[in-house]
């Protein structure tokens, strides 16, 4: 299989059902279906859904699953938790770390390094989550706050790594950073982290702004949370990144 270029994720958070899985893994492969080879769509349902969505997706290869965090070590005393491993088990190819609504319970940069190195470990690809709040925005901090969160990724081969930048202030808000700001962030992660390495944007991407995102070179992909919760508000995006 060749290497994406490109990666669509969608984040579902905790939401939907064992029902509502199959549902929409049926729904939505045609449409992923004609996205090139070069693009690939990653589904993320709740963890304990992963067994449910694996059988689903029976032979269709096309869809790959991600879970939504991980524990940072392979085993042991750590009630309600998942390791990376469980879900390379479970069928997972990705995993999503340090998002934003982890960070705020009080996940640490240390830990989300952790995380993603333990991803690694197991053979999945983590999606690393970075961001700054409105008020480090507003003050103009947003590369401060972003060089910190990246410096606890400095010992991990960000190659085998996804970068996914997602303004706090952006996500569930409806409201974007403009397309410049985008691509000067991005190009300053990639300053601090690599030119190589695949950054995805997330917050608030849906129908009407997918295709000047997808469309800029900084731009490797989009992690969708609300908009990607169906087809409906999947398929446009799917459109625009095949469109590229
Ligand atoms: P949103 O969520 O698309 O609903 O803003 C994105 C995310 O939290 O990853």
């Amino acid at each position: 299989m060749q290497t994406p270029t490109h990666w669509l994720i969608a984040n579902w958070k905790m939401n939907g059902t064992a029902q509502g899985v199959r549902e929409y893994i049926n729904a939505i492969g045609p449409a992923v279906a004609t996205l090139p080879e070069a693009a690939a769509f990653v589904y993320c349902p709740p963890a304990i859904y992963l067994p449910v969505a694996d059988e689903a997706l029976g032979a269709n290869t096309r869809i790959a699953l991600g879970a939504q965090d991980c524990h940072a070590k392979p085993s042991g005393a750590h009630t309600g938790e998942h390791s990376a491993l469980m879900l390379k088990d479970s069928g997972c190819r990705y995993v999503i770390v340090g998002h934003s609504e982890r960070r705020i319970a009080g996940e640490t940069d240390e830990q989300v390094g952790a995380k993603a190195a333990a991803a690694l470990e197991a053979g999945l690809t983590p999606v690393i989550c970075v961001g700054e709040t409105l008020a480090a925005y507003e003050a103009g901090d947003t590369n401060a706050v972003l060089n910190r969160q990246c410096a606890a990724l400095s010992a991990l081969d960000l190659t085998r790594c996804l970068i996914a930048y997602e303004p706090v202030w952006a996500i569930g808000t409806g409201k974007t950073p403009t397309p410049e700001e985008i691509a000067a962030v991005h190009r300053h992660l990639k300053t601090v982290l690599g030119s190589t390495v695949a950054v995805l944007y997330g917050g608030s991407v849906n129908a009407g702004n997918a295709r000047e995102i997808l469309a800029l070179s900084e731009v490797s992909g989009a992690l969708v949370g609300g908009a990607g919760l169906t087809l409906h508000g999947m398929e446009p995006i799917i459109a625009a990144l095949r469109d590229l």
